[in-house]
């Protein structure tokens, strides 16, 4: 479904992303795992249409995004690392600016408003100024901008990052909701968020691949590449891995 070649990305001489290569499939729910300054949100703004790379190709479906960039984006939704909300605004009167400027009318646009006020648990504060809501229900309006065009790609760049525990299983509930319906990647630094969400993983450190695989198949090339037994907790793999990668390059 989404297929990511050899990426490339400069900010000036520095190369944030290096060769990046790794595919998401169909209704797959995929974390996109690293360190800060991994190159996450480097490659979801290109995933997205935000960033033109250097080199490399991306495809959705059979779309090209660098070729077709506007088909690219009616086919996504997008949460940003910072929710682009319009702090003035009331919740239900954004969410009916950008499903209109997503391009729906009439009937369509009252229907997907209300599936997303649903959806995202908007009720409660669906006509509080936004300035005025909680971190959690900011996110939540992030994902209804992002969810409300009804796009068969999700980009969430880190969507549980700053919510406390309650707030994270509501959206980590939200996400899982619309698994196999929609093709996801999310973003995040923290381990058992991968753990809790993904059905695969891809793992990169410093622009480049480290690995990729199901928790499963991680924790098998960890112990083939280091020697070690299994069972491996996902933070034995990400640390062996990252390891390894440092010492022979891409693995
Ligand atoms: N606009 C920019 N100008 C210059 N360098 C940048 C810019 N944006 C990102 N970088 C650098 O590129 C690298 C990758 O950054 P990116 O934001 O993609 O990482 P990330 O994996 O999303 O990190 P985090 O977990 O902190 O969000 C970092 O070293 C960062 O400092
Ligand atoms: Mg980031």
């Amino acid at each position: 479904m989404i297929t990511v070649e050899k990426l490339t990305m400069y900010y000036g001489q520095y190369a944030a992303l290096k060769d990046l290569s790794f595919e998401v499939r169909k209704g797959e729910i995929l974390g996109l795992l690293g360190p800060n300054g991994a190159g996450k949100t480097t490659a979801m703004r290109i995933l997205t249409t935000y960033l033109y790379p250097a080199a490399g190709q991306v495809r959705l479906g059979d779309v090209s995004i660098l070729a077709n960039p506007l088909e690219a984006r009616k086919k996504t939704g997008y949460l940003p690392e910072n929710v682009p909300v319009y702090p003035d605004m009331r919740v239900d009167d954004y969410v009916r600016f950008v499903a209109k400027a997503r391009g729906l009318t009439g009937k369509q646009l009252t229907e997907r408003v209300e599936w997303v006020r649903e959806a995202c648990q908007l009720k409660p504060i669906w006509k509080h100024q936004i300035s005025e809501i909680s971190k959690g229900y900011k996110q939540r309006v992030g994902l209804a901008q992002a969810l409300v065009h009804d796009p068969e790609i999700l980009i969430l760049d880190e969507p549980t990052t700053g919510l406390d525990p309650l707030q994270i299983l509501g959206i980590r509930d939200l996400i899982k909701n619309l698994a196999h319906e929609k093709t996801i990647i999310f973003s995040t630094h923290i381990l058992q968020e991968v753990q809790a969400m993904a059905d695969r993983i891809v793992i990169i450190n410093e622009g480049r691949l480290v690995a990729q695989g199901t928790q499963q198949e991680l924790e098998t090339h960890a112990c083939e590449k280091t020697g070690r037994q299994g069972p491996l907790s996902l933070e034995d793999i990400f640390i062996a891995l990252l390891r390894v990668e440092a010492h022979e390059g891409q693995v």
